[in-house]
């Protein structure tokens, strides 16, 4: 029979069991991945009990309530604090989505949070996104020229404007790429659903000289070709966008260029 090891770190254990606040008459129960790789220990999941009556309504109060009140070395990112940031996107409640937006309500009993999945993690809920910030530099997100400056600025007609619907809105939170299984399995060559959007954000742009480029870049077996329309992208996004659809507008371009 075929013995497999287990990566390092690999087990989850029981962790610790929080004190409930005393007096505390309307509690919201939180199960936590905690990691900290400094200490060479396996990650655990611990258990906190949120005042609920102390607190804001969103899953992200909650954290911010526990790290005030409880524990100051539970770790996580946040900024905005209304979904226009993408750094508190974590998987919550078995999906990834922001901590910001998702109410407390929405979630029936336990409040599930681990990090963002497939992802090397930094700390507790901060996964390591080097690799996909890297990922989005490599697609030269900006206009890109060859005429010459115009007096003014670069115009657009209402129609052409209307074609970055859909796309512009993304805040690069990787909600999707992270839930996507062909980026899990070659996310270092396969560039994702957020990074891909990002890429035909910038082929459809009416101003953009850059198209032929950009798809020279693109035309590569794992870069572009690992989407198989499973659309957990589209299913996650806490924007509403639909980064398959893109991907698969990417795809046409490729085709229609070669007519
Ligand atoms: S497409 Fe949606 S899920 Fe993906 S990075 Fe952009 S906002 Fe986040
Ligand atoms: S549709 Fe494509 S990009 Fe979206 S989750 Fe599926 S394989 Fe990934
Ligand atoms: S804190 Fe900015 S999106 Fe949640």
């Amino acid at each position: 029979m075929v013995q497999l090891t287990l990566p390092k770190n690999s087990q989850i254990k029981q962790g610790k069991v929080w004190e409930k606040p005393q007096g505390a008459k309307n509690l919201a129960e939180y199960k936590i991945y905690r990691y900290d790789p400094d200490t060479g220990e396996n990650p655990r999941v611990d258990t906190f009990y949120v005042d609920r009556d102390d607190c804001g309504p969103m899953v992200l109060d909650g954290l911010i309530w526990i790290k005030n009140k409880v524990d100051s070395t539970l770790t996580f990112r946040r900024s905005c604090r209304e979904g226009i940031c993408g750094s508190c996107a974590m998987n919550i409640d078995g999906a990834n989505t922001l901590a910001c937006t998702k109410g407390m309500d929405d979630i029936k009993g336990t409040v599930k949070i681990y990090p963002l999945p497939h992802m090397p993690v930094v700390k507790d809920l901060v996964p390591d996104l080097t690799r996909f910030y890297a990922q989005h530099a490599s697609i030269q997100p900006y206009l890109k020229t060859v005429t010459a400056k115009p007096e003014k600025e670069w115009r657009q007609s209402r129609e052409d404007r209307a074609k970055l619907d859909g796309l512009y809105e993304c805040i690069l939170c990787a909600c999707c790429s992270t839930s996507c299984p062909s980026y899990w399995w070659v996310g270092d060559r396969y560039l994702g659903p957020a990074v891909l959007l990002q890429a035909y954000r910038w082929l459809i742009d009416s101003r953009d000289e850059a198209t032929g480029e950009r798809l020279d870049d693109l035309e590569d077996p794992f870069r572009l070709y690992r989407c198989h329309t499973i659309l957990n992208c589209a299913k996650t996004c806490p924007k509403g966008l639909n980064p398959a659809k893109a991907i698969a507008e990417i795809k046409k371009m490729m085709i229609e260029r070669q007519l």
